[in-house]
C-alpha cells in the first residue's frame, strides 16, 4: 500500500485528483470507479479545473459509481446521481451515456442490482476505484456485518450511517434506510484502489481498516488484501494509523 499524507483537506484533494488525472491521461478510455460523500468533492473540483484548463479529456472515459440510495430519483438533490452530475459530469466533457449509477428508483431493487452487476462484469474491472470511508469503516454502502458480500446488493443502512448522512437531508426521517451498493467483488477486481480520507473523525476507522484485523466488522479492512491501494489522507485522518506505527 502506498500512503500519501497531506497537510489538510485541500492538499489531499489536489494529490488524490492527480492520481485520477494521471489515469485519465495515461488511458483516455479508462473505466473510473467513482464515489460520493463530502470527502471527494474537492478532488472533483480539481478534475473539473483540469478539464477546463484543457489538460484532461473525459470524452472517452466510462464511469461506474459505487452506490445509490433506494427510493431516490436521480433528480432528487440528495441522490448520488444528482451529486455526480452536480460535482463532476455537468462540468467536464464526459458523455453522460457512459456514466453509470445504480437506479435507486427501480421497481425491483434486487433486479436492478443484478443488472448493475452484469454491467460491471461486461465493462470489466475499473482501472481505478475511488473510495471514501464511513465512520464505521464502510466503503460504498458495504456496511459492517458477518461476511463480505461480493455482488451488487441491497443493503439496510446502519444507524451510524443514517446519522452521519442526516446532515445532508432536511430531517433524519428523510434519510433513506436502504441503498443499492456495489459489493466487494467489483471493488477488489479494480486494478487500483484510491482511498481518500480527511479529518479527525475518520482517524479511528482508518486505523481499524489498515492496521487492524481483516474482518467484515470493518469492511474497508478487506483492502489490505488488494495489491495496489493508494491511501491519500490529511494528517488528522491518518493520525491513528501513524500512532499505530504504520510507516508512511
Ligand atoms: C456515504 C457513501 C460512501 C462515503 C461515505 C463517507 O455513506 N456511500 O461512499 O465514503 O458516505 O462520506 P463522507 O466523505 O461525507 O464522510
Amino acid at each position: 500500500m502506498q500512503i500519501v499524507i497531506t497537510k489538510d483537506y485541500e492538499a489531499m484533494s489536489r494529490s488524490a485528483a492527480a492520481v485520477i488525472a494521471a489515469q485519465v491521461i495515461a488511458k483516455p478510455d479508462a473505466i473510473l470507479g467513482l464515489a460520493t460523500g463530502s470527502t471527494p468533492v474537492g478532488l472533483y473540483r480539481n478534475l473539473v479545473a483540469g478539464c477546463a484548463a484543457g489538460d484532461l479529456d473525459f470524452s472517452h472515459i466510462t464511469t461506474v459509481n459505487l452506490d445509490e440510495y433506494a427510493g431516490l430519483d436521480g433528480t432528487h438533490d440528495q441522490s448520488y446521481r444528482y451529486f455526480m452530475n452536480h460535482n463532476l459530469f455537468d462540468h467536464v466533457n464526459i458523455d453522460k451515456a457512459n456514466t453509470n449509477v445504480p437506479n435507486g428508483k427501480a421497481e425491483d431493487p434486487d433486479a436492478e442490482c443484478a443488472r448493475y452487476e452484469a454491467l460491471l462484469k461486461k465493462l470489466g474491472p475499473a482501472d481505478i476505484q475511488l473510495l471514501g470511508m464511513g465512520h464505521n469503516g464502510h466503503i460504498g454502502f458495504n456496511e459492517p456485518g458477518d461476511a463480505f458480500i461480493a455482488p451488487t446488493h441491497v443493503v439496510e443502512l446502519t444507524e451510524s450511517t443514517i446519522n452521519a448522512n442526516a446532515r445532508f437531508f432536511a430531517s433524519r426521517d428523510e434519510v433513506p434506510k436502504k441503498a443499492l451498493t456495489m459489493g466487494m467483488g467489483a471493488i477488489m477486481r479494480a486494478r487500483r484502489v484510491l482511498v481518500v480520507v480527511s479529518g479527525h473523525d475518520k482517524a479511528r476507522a482508518v486505523k481499524d481498516a489498515f492496521a487492524g484485523p481483516i474482518t467484515p466488522k470493518c469492511p474497508a479492512s478487506i483492502l489490505q488484501l488488494h495489491p495496489d491501494v493508494v491511501l491519500v489522507g490529511d494528517e488528522a485522518a491518518l493520525s491513528g494509523l501513524l500512532e499505530a506505527g504504520v510507516q508512511v
